[in-house]
């Protein structure tokens, strides 16, 4: 509940002045998935290939949030909603400043990713269904979590004895267990290209932009 004193203050900058100023427009590439589905990973390297383009961009990813803002929370439904509410809000902030942002968090909720869609407003929300079987999950288990859930060591654990709510309609499915990380990061350009987020072309064309020499 917003406390009745407190009053928003709205900035001098425009949202039409950053984009102008950085030569793309700004939005949320929603990343969702299981445990070692690939999340992170393809945000890394969504994050560089949009730096090489001179693109504003940074990435949220669970394992790091939890290390700091969200330290307080663990994983039952109710502190996974609010771990997804919290980096909603975040989200929300850096997207007003101005950047491309890439979140990678299970986020196991419909509900919870539709709210963070609502927050941010129409065309900026992205939600990216990194999609592979629990059994690939499984074997890959880079963190060795699965086999500790398995053990009984871990409870709560998502896929095992924590649910997974699939997208229903994603903006992109990136099936991991078939498609190479390039094949992956590809996709996700093309769909920031093709929304109009950021210029198609090439680098050295984007760098050029970014200089001011051309309107988005
Ligand atoms: S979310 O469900 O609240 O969105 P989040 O993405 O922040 O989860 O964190 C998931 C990461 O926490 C996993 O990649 C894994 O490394 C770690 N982790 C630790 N315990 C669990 C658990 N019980 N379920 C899922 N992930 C866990």
């Amino acid at each position: 509940m917003t406390n009745k004193n407190l009053t928003w203050h709205t900035g001098n900058i425009t949202p039409a002045d950053r984009k102008k100023a950085f030569g793309h427009d700004s939005c949320v590439l929603w990343l969702t998935g299981m445990s070692g589905s690939g999340k992170s990973t393809i945000a890394a390297e969504v994050e560089r290939a949009l730096m090489e383009r001179a693109v504003h961009s940074y990435v949220l990813d669970g394992d790091n949030i939890r290390h700091g803002l969200n330290s307080d929370l663990g994983f039952s439904d109710d502190d996974r909603t609010e771990n997804i509410r919290r980096i909603g809000e975040v989200t929300k902030l850096f997207a007003d400043a101005g950047m491309v942002v890439i979140t990678a968090f299970i986020s196991p909720f419909r509900e919870d990713r539709d709210r963070v869609r609502s927050l941010m407003g129409p065309g900026k929300f992205f939600e990216i269904f990194a999609m592979c079987s629990l059994e690939l999950c499984e074997e890959r288990d880079p963190k060795g979590l699965y086999a500790k859930a398995r053990a009984g060591k871990i409870s709560d654990f998502t896929g095992i004895d924590s649910p997974y709510e699939e997208p229903l309609d994603p903006e992109l499915v990136l099936d991991t267990g078939e498609l190479s990380l390039e094949a992956c990061v590809n996709r996700v350009i093309a769909l920031l290209e093709e929304s109009g987020i950021i210029h198609a072309g090439k680098e050295s064309d984007a760098a050029t932009r970014r200089r001011g020499d051309t309107e988005l």
